[in-house]
């Protein structure tokens, strides 16, 4: 077995002993795809949504919405995912096992997820592929298979066909007239969404990679396509970015680059889309994620979703190589627009006043009233109406003219006069752009338990570290009694409770075992900070902190442990 499986191996294993993640249902056989996270990993998976909401929320013109992960057939069938959201599968003819047709090819293409159906089907031809589970060549051709899982809302007959929505994009789209009021109409402005998202995956592997129910983190950021958004680039001048860019770059070759120059030189086409790129990159290091391990890759145009324009990937490497863990897309105004035809609504548009008003003179046609008074009588107000509405000049006599209620009535000549007026333009209603950040949080929280996983070796044993960034580490303290006897169990049971009653500090205690190997359980699960209880404790009220990372300990009184705890600082003492 190769190292790098082997420590993938050891990794998952600590995940399901210790209560991270781990297969859901197991005792009735388990499903492929679904996970748990147990009491240790629902506190990492809770702790980065924080840091997630925490890091757009604080830019000031963003909202967090919560919408139904049931979807109607409508809302799906107008965004595209009914028609588009299709892997293609292919099917064993001998054993009828099926898989993804473009991991079928890996081997033989850099980006398999860009072809087309036929042309996957050819790959595996000339390259003789065989089926992984029964090892005969007898892949059929593929089919696309969309990936929504269906349901329906109501009784089984009868009831609404639905899904289970395979993005929380939609739900931000359908708000949009109500995150527009809230900010008073004023563009640019966004929403977040955190929550659950389902894809019917064809062959989930890769463990917490691919999965049929997921975790999502969501931004859609609305913009007026015609105005310059003026971001501040200047907190990333040092910065440079891995890229991938030019769609037709079958190499793949990385460029080394700061994220201005990327605009300047038109690699990122969007100064919104490369904001979000250099924001979310900020993000994910703040979380404990490896700057030396993350890179941005540019669709091929013929891969990106349904929807997009542009898309970057923000991929991460891990035991697995490269994953996409982000994906930055440009959606311009597909699912404004989308919805807009689909629903006649409208309030989808924005308003976009002009800088000066303009004037025109335009002809209409205006009712003449003598006329039109006498012969329709009580309808002679709505018929008035409707020609004061009527969009074109009408070009022949007579004509049909339809009411508002429906109705219709025949209109000649002498009932209309084109008169020349001329109005006052303000501005205009226009759909507005979509830049969305769109994160994978379950394959985010993988690769930072993969970049933080040290194994080493401690008194000739296998010694496991997890370097969790202390923003998201499930526990940040341990409190350990050196015995529990003579006072020390309650004394540290006491001063757990101190600690718990700070603002957003978790402690909890442990006096299971010798010491070493309760420091060894604190460091496997990732717990910054232990604070070790013995006799000098009682005797003067000190306590011995152990950093994690690099086993350093100093002793301090409690008195300044809580004012260090509650003010983050005890890294000072070292
Ligand atoms: N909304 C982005 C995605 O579905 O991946």
């Amino acid at each position: 077995m190769s190292d790098v499986n082997e420590r993938v191996n050891s990794l998952i294993s600590m995940l399901k002993r210790r209560g991270f993640v781990y297969p859901a249902f197991s005792i009735h056989g388990g499903v492929a795809g679904l996970f748990d996270y147990g009491p240790v990993g629902g506190r990492l998976l809770r702790k980065v949504q924080e840091q997630w909401r925490e890091h757009w929320l604080s830019k000031g013109n963003i909202v967090e919405i919560d919408s139904p992960t049931i979807t109607p057939h409508s809302v799906l069938e107008a965004s595209g995912h009914v028609g588009a959201f299709n892997d293609h599968a292919s099917e064993c003819g001998s054993c009828k096992a099926i898989y993804r047709s473009d991991h079928l090819v890996e081997q033989y293409h850099p980006n398999p997820d860009s072809l087309t159906g036929l042309e996957l089907d050819e790959l595996i031809k000339t390259n003789e592929v065989s089926c992984p589970s029964c090892d005969k060549k007898e892949m059929l051709p593929s089919r696309p298979m969309n990936l929504m899982f269906s349901t329906r809302i109501g009784a089984t007959r009868g009831g609404r066909q639905a899904y289970m929505r395979p993005e929380t994009a939609q739900g931000m789209f359908l708000s949009f007239p109500m995150i527009q009021r809230h900010f008073r109409n004023r563009l640019p402005f966004g929403a977040i969404q955190v929550g659950k998202g389902y894809r019917n995956e064809i062959s989930p592997r890769q463990g917490m990679i691919r999965q049929r129910e997921f975790n999502m983190a969501e931004l859609e950021y609305f913009i007026d396509p015609e105005i310059n958004p003026n971001h501040e680039f200047i907190k990333w001048k040092d910065t440079t970015f891995d890229l991938i860019p030019d769609p037709q770059n079958n190499q793949q070759k990385t460029v080394k680059m700061n994220i201005l120059d990327a605009l300047q030189n038109n690699i990122v086409r969007h100064p919104t889309v490369a904001y979000f790129m250099a924001e979310t990159y900020d993000f994910l290091i703040g979380i404990g994620a490896d700057p030396n391990r993350i890179r941005f890759r540019q669709h091929e145009s013929d891969e990106m979703a349904h929807y997009a324009s542009d898309c970057w990937d923000l991929e991460m490497l891990g035991s697995y190589g490269w994953i996409e863990c982000v994906g930055i897309a440009h959606r311009g105004c597909y699912d404004l627009g989308a919805h807009e035809k689909a629903t006649k609504s409208n309030e989808l548009r924005s308003w976009r006043e002009y800088d000066e008003p303009i004037e025109v003179n335009k002809t209409v046609p205006s009712p003449v009233g003598s006329v039109v008074g006498p012969t329709f009588r009580q309808q002679a107000a709505s018929v008035s109406d409707a020609l004061l509405n009527l969009e074109e000049l009408p070009n022949q006599y007579p004509f049909q003219l339809i009411l508002d209620d429906g109705s219709s009535v025949t209109i000649t000549q002498d009932m209309v006069e084109i008169k020349e007026i001329s109005e006052t333009i303000r501005g205009e209603w226009f759909l507005p752009h979509v830049v969305e950040p769109a994160f994978g949080i379950d394959r985010i929280i993988w690769h930072i338990l993969d970049h933080g996983y040290e194994i080493t070796k401690k008194e000739g044993e296998e010694y496991c570290i997890l370097h969790l960034s202390e923003h998201v580490a499930p526990y940040d303290v341990v409190i350990l009694p050196l015995f529990e006897k003579d006072g020390m169990e309650e004394f540290a049971l006491n001063l757990q409770s101190e600690i718990l009653q700070l603002n957003r500090i978790n402690a909890y205690y442990d006096g299971s075992k010798s010491i070493g190997r309760r420091y060894a359980r604190a460091d496997e699960i990732g717990v910054p900070w232990a604070i070790t209880i013995d006799y000098t404790t009682l005797e003067d009220g000190t306590v011995t902190i152990r950093r994690r990372d690099d086993q350093k300990q100093v002793r301090i009184t409690t008195d300044d442990l809580i004012t260090l705890l509650s003010d983050n600082s005890l890294h000072s003492q070292f």
